[in-house]
């Protein structure tokens, strides 16, 4: 007691104490709010949730409307309220439209906003935190977000969704403060939007034989009439896109309609194939630009879609047209010569400007995917970059605006786990860590490039997903990854604080009856190579938490009782590394296996020869350049995760010299094999040695098998093992079977 003598020391001791009950605690929250204060107190919720709300009757109208499908039960009351609602733009906290602030005290909830978008995140912010029991945190959160574009694209022509998966969407990831969905409403798979005047949009080219768009082949990609028998398709009518529309904008999302122009346009020429360069259907996808009458449709077409929907954007498409028909079509060599247009980029130029300037007079503005960029761009175009993040740089730079979806952070289409353990997806693997890594408008770009950074949008294109179940295990998690990329500050998103709440989060989404993917079973591993000391670094973590990783270094199957991981360690020879997730004694999913070897050709000389060099066309496919196949480092199961070094057309022909003649009795290489984006395995492997440089003996020839060829996606090791030999040159030559690609990581000498 001799502490409190000291009146100092009795408020010294109180303040310890009052920080004690005031640890701070991680709200379980995504997206995670800008500025939190919360303490460890609670507040009781009570039985019926009474609140009072100050908004004016149209907007009071939708927010009674869009209650009933509000998580917690809330009662109107003006007598002693538990939730206040103060909605006011002349209040100073939150400083934008889209923010709030919430404060949860004993008293009582009280939320203020500058408007009604304002305090429906509010509410999402409250819904969430009153999931975990009956109790809320005590709390001060001011929240608004980083950018005003946060998006969800669905295309439903490769396969078609109805209303109602649209809309069960739409009410999800309203409460994770995503505020668009861009609706890609037509495409080569089909149209899906009625539109008066052009019947056979929807009554032919809406339909096709075969449910699975990889069978569709066997009908040469033809269409059916609508009541032919085994039609398999769709189109939304006007009641049901009103439908649609209005269920958003009580979620406050902003629907933005996309018309593909001029390529991904097959359906429309099968229907009208008057539109096309050659007069006939089944020809082109891109649509004849010299034709007047196809600037005829797609103002006919706009006009529909301008009635139809309020969005100040529309998307025009303008992605991945083949210029080919184009070129040799009389009409639109024409129309280039008639505008002086010097070749086929600036022909759809002109047509994405033309199409722009109707849109403009109709007080509107267009999205075009980053391709419109190519033959110059429109005057007042935005720009979303898909192909990478340079074509919305490139518009930001030019004082255009632009949204970033990159292929390789946004498409959710793409594998999220181990391909072998998931349906067939496109090629290649963007895990949630990965797509929660993406900073849209890094700091380094600099102020003047940033400002005309939208935002952030997760696409869901659907050539692999077949049914609405699937739809939903490819959109979530990702798109909640993406939704707090888009609301919260980069300083405040930390992937360790992301990986807890969102273990959480797939709980709550499979309970309100959605398929989220759960995450993955399986360890993932790192290296960093310490070419000083020789080893390689071995760092092991896994998307669930809590979990346990157990291993073995010996190639055996981990058990309950093997090591538990801890921290990284390091590996100075060879091992196996085989590591696995334990739920307490319960093992999850399947085994990760990797060979770590600090092996004899790391940081060693290698040559390629004339035609056996790699792809230079793209930065992420050089894996590391001239050292990246002995520096050490091994891929994942993405052939863009910078490690993977790829060939195409090239067979990979490379010498190695180890310095000095050396005993190797191993040389082998990792090849991968992801049909959908056409990577293949080599059809053989020659391993080559020699003691001079000069004279080199064949020590195998390693053959991919039929079964191994045809499979969809298989990681296997070519090369040669056998009795030591004396070596200082390693010829490794792994000649290409398909003049694809061959993607290998890492050619291993021990
Ligand atoms: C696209 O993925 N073709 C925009
Ligand atoms: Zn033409």
């Amino acid at each position: 007691m001799r502490l409190f003598k000291n009146p100092l020391n009795l408020i010294f001791a109180a303040a310890l104490l009052l920080a004690a009950c005031e640890t701070p605690q991680e709200l379980s929250m995504i997206p995670y709010p800008q500025f939190e204060k919360t303490t460890s107190k609670t507040v009781n919720l009570p039985a019926t949730v009474t609140f009072s709300v100050n908004l004016p009757q149209p907007e009071m109208d939708d927010l009674l409307a869009y209650l009933p499908s509000y998580p917690l039960p809330m009662e109107l009351s003006d007598k002693n309220p538990f939730v206040t609602i103060e909605v006011s733009e002349q209040t100073d906290t939150p400083s934008s439209a889209e923010g709030y602030k919430l404060e949860i005290s004993k008293r009582g909830v009280n939320i203020k906003a500058k408007s009604a978008t304002g305090a429906f995140y509010a509410l999402q912010t409250l819904a969430q935190l009153a999931r975990n029991g009956k109790k809320l945190p005590v709390t001060v959160i001011e929240d608004e977000p980083r950018f005003p574009y946060r998006g969800l694209h669905l295309d439903v022509s490769r396969h078609f969704f109805d209303k109602e998966h649209v809309k069960k969407q739409l009410d999800l990831v309203a409460t994770y403060k995503i505020n668009r969905l861009h609706w890609h409403l037509t495409d080569g798979a089909g149209w899906r939007l009625e539109i008066p005047g052009y019947p056979r949009l929807t009554e032919f080219a809406a339909w096709r034989k075969a449910a699975n768009l990889q069978d569709w082949g066997k009908y040469d990609h033809h269409y059916c009439e609508k009541d032919e028998e085994g039609a398999y398709g769709g189109y939304y009518t006007e009641a049901d896109v009103r439908e649609v529309l209005e269920y958003a904008r009580l979620r406050h999302i902003t629907v933005i309609p996309e018309i593909e122009m001029p390529g991904h346009s097959d359906e429309v020429l099968a229907a009208y194939p008057q539109l096309s360069c050659t007069g006939e259907p089944y020809t082109s996808g891109e649509v004849c630009i010299g034709n007047e009458e196809t600037f005829k449709f797609f103002e006919d077409v706009l006009n529909e879609v301008i009635r139809l929907f309020p969005s100040h954007y529309i998307h025009i498409g303008g992605d991945e047209a083949s210029r080919r028909h184009w070129k040799a079509c009389p009409k639109c060599q024409k129309r280039m010569k008639d505008e002086g247009l010097k070749d086929e980029s600036e022909l759809q130029s002109y047509m994405i400007a033309r199409i722009e300037k109707y849109i403009n007079s109709k007080g509107r503005d267009i999205i075009g995917w980053d391709e419109i960029l190519d033959g110059g761009l429109a005057p007042n175009a935005t720009v979303m970059s898909w192909r990478d993040t340079e074509g919305g740089i490139s518009a930001a730079q030019m004082g255009h605006y632009a949204i970033m979806t990159p292929g390789s952070y946004c498409y959710l289409d793409h594998y999220q786990d181990d391909p072998e353990t998931q349906p067939l997806a496109f090629g290649s693997y963007i895990p949630i860590g990965r797509t929660y890594s993406y900073d849209p408008a890094p700091d380094s770009l600099g102020t003047d490039i940033t400002k005309y950074i939208l935002g952030v949008q997760g696409n869901v294109w659907a050539e692999y997903i077949p049914t609405k179940e699937h739809a939903e295990y490819m959109i979530y998690p990702r798109i909640i990854a993406l939704a707090e990329v888009g609301w919260t500050p980069q300083s405040k998103r930390q992937p360790e604080s992301f990986k807890r709440r969102i273990n959480n989060e797939i709980h709550h989404i499979k309970a309100k009856g959605y398929n989220p993917f759960m995450l993955s079973e399986q360890v993932k591993s790192n290296q960093t190579v310490d070419y000083a000391k020789k080893r390689i670094m071995l760092s092991l973590t896994s998307e669930k938490y809590p979990i346990d990783i157990r291993y073995t270094t010996d190639g055996s199957e981990p058990t309950a009782s093997s090591k538990l991981y801890k921290k990284p360690f390091a590996v100075k020879d060879s091992i196996l590394l085989t590591a696995r997730l334990f739920d307490g004694k319960a093992p999850l999913g399947k085994s990760l296996r990797l060979r770590t070897d600090y092996h004899k050709a790391i940081g060693k000389q290698i040559t390629y020869a004339k035609d056996g060099g790699y792809y230079q066309n793209k930065e992420v496919y050089k894996g590391g350049g001239d050292t990246g196949l002995l520096d050490g480092l091994r891929g994942g199961m993405s052939y863009m995760d910078g490690r993977w070094q790829g060939f195409c057309p090239n067979d990979l022909d490379a010498t190695i010299d180890l310095g000095e003649v050396t005993s190797i009795h191993r040389v082998v290489a990792n090849f991968m094999q992801v049909r959908t984006p056409q990577v293949f395995l080599p059809a053989k492997v020659e391993v080559w040695a020699s003691v001079d440089g000069k004279n080199f003996t064949l020590l195998n020839t390693d053959i991919c098998s039929e079964e191994e060829a045809g499979k969809d996606v298989i990681f296997r090791d070519f090369g040669w093992i056998g009795s030591p030999t004396q070596a200082r040159y390693v010829r490794f030559h792994a000649i290409q079977g398909k003049k694809q690609f061959l993607f290998v990581d890492e050619i291993v000498i021990q």
